[in-house]
């Protein structure tokens, strides 16, 4: 999904345009007085990403007074897009992922540590700039949408290689280490924003569910798609034993084949390519989207209240969107 894609179902030039003032901001912020942090720091930031986070933190803008807060609503989307590169950094360390946006990833290129640490930069400078820019209780929610990212990352590390597990432990995962973000982006553009209290908690409500829809379609993909599209491995999360949405259903469905195949992956008796459409039958398919679309009711009711505002369409047709790109 390229911002292009997604740039046909926003049609606000003034998004865009807050986006080129964002991307200004991330180099300015994440720029160290230490070239060489400046330049692993920045090597994520320059390889692109569709700042799906900051464009919902605008959009979420909108609902209050956007004009004599526009600083403040770019401001948080920068902060909100540092801690999601931040944590793409960690994620291909723990990953052991070796390309990003379509380049080689940052621990492939330099190292795990390197990585680490420019991750943390980023975090750093995200909350620095929250405590200028936006003031404490986003401060306070930043730093717990982090732990709640972490909880979920740490999850996932918890359950790997289980073939037991359950679909509501999946969903746990990723609640913390997706959804938490993107609610959290809707939440601070409309803060921003001075929306009515409402408001954010609906916008807040509708990001919830968009980011568990956001992370089951990419987990889709990651079965469906090929590396060059995505950017990043496919099949990879069946290697690192994060077993996501369709491989928890394709186990429910026939247990006993399906360990045998995610034994054969885990001792390298066969190559994970040639495997990935077993897990993409059209059942297991069906079912996953019935899940989502569970979301995506949920996501049009959290706003439900309103509907009659401009953007409502805009809001639906996100994960509408999100949805397709998975078929
Ligand atoms: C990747 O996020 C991590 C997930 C939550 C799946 P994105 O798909 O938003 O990655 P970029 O920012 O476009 O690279
Ligand atoms: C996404 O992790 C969540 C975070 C980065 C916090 P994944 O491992 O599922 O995402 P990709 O597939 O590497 O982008
Ligand atoms: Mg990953
Ligand atoms: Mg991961």
């Amino acid at each position: 999904m390229e911002s292009n894609e997604i740039k046909k179902i926003i049609p606000f030039d003034d998004i865009w345009e807050n986006l080129n003032i964002l991307e200004k901001r991330l180099l300015e912020v994440s720029s160290s007085s230490n070239d060489y942090l400046t330049s692993i720091s920045q090597y994520l930031i320059n390889a692109g990403g569709k700042r799906f986070r900051p464009i919902v933190t605008s959009l979420a803008g909108k609902f209050g007074n956007e004009i004599e807060n526009i600083s403040k609503i770019i401001d948080a989307g920068v902060c909100v897009e540092l801690i999601h590169i931040g944590s793409l950094y960690h994620d291909d360390v723990m990953d052991n992922a070796t390309t990003r946006r379509g380049v080689e990833s940052s621990n492939s290129k330099w190292n795990s540590t390197l990585s680490i640490l420019a991750g943390d930069y980023l975090l750093a400078r995200s909350s620095e700039l929250a405590a200028e820019s936006l003031g404490l209780e986003s401060v306070k929610l930043l730093a717990s949408t982090y732990a709640e990212l972490v909880e979920g990352q740490t999850k996932e590390l918890n359950l790997a290689f289980d073939s037991n597990q359950k679909i509501e432990d999946y969903l746990t995962v990723i609640e913390g280490k997706t959804a938490s973000l993107i609610r959290t982006s809707a939440r601070l553009g409309s803060v921003a924003s001075s929306a009515d209290s409402e408001i954010v908690d609906a916008l807040s409500n509708w990001g919830w569910n968009c980011g568990i829809i956001f992370q089951i379609s990419d987990d889709i993909l990651d079965l469906t798609s090929d590396s060059e599209t995505l950017g990043k491995p496919a099949g990879n999360d069946l290697l690192e034993g994060t077993y996501t949405l369709p491989v928890l259903i394709a186990l429910n469905k026939d247990k006993g084949k399906y360990q045998e195949i995610l034994t054969e992956i885990k001792e390298n008796k066969i190559d994970v390519k040639n495997v990935l459409n077993e897990f993409t039958t059209k059942e297991v398919i069906d079912d996953s989207k019935e899940i989502i679309n569970g979301y995506l009711n949920d996501s049009i009711e959290a706003i439900f209240t309103l509907k009659n505002h401009e953007l409502f369409p805009v809001l639906e047709n996100i994960n509408n969107y999100l949805i397709n790109r998975t078929n």
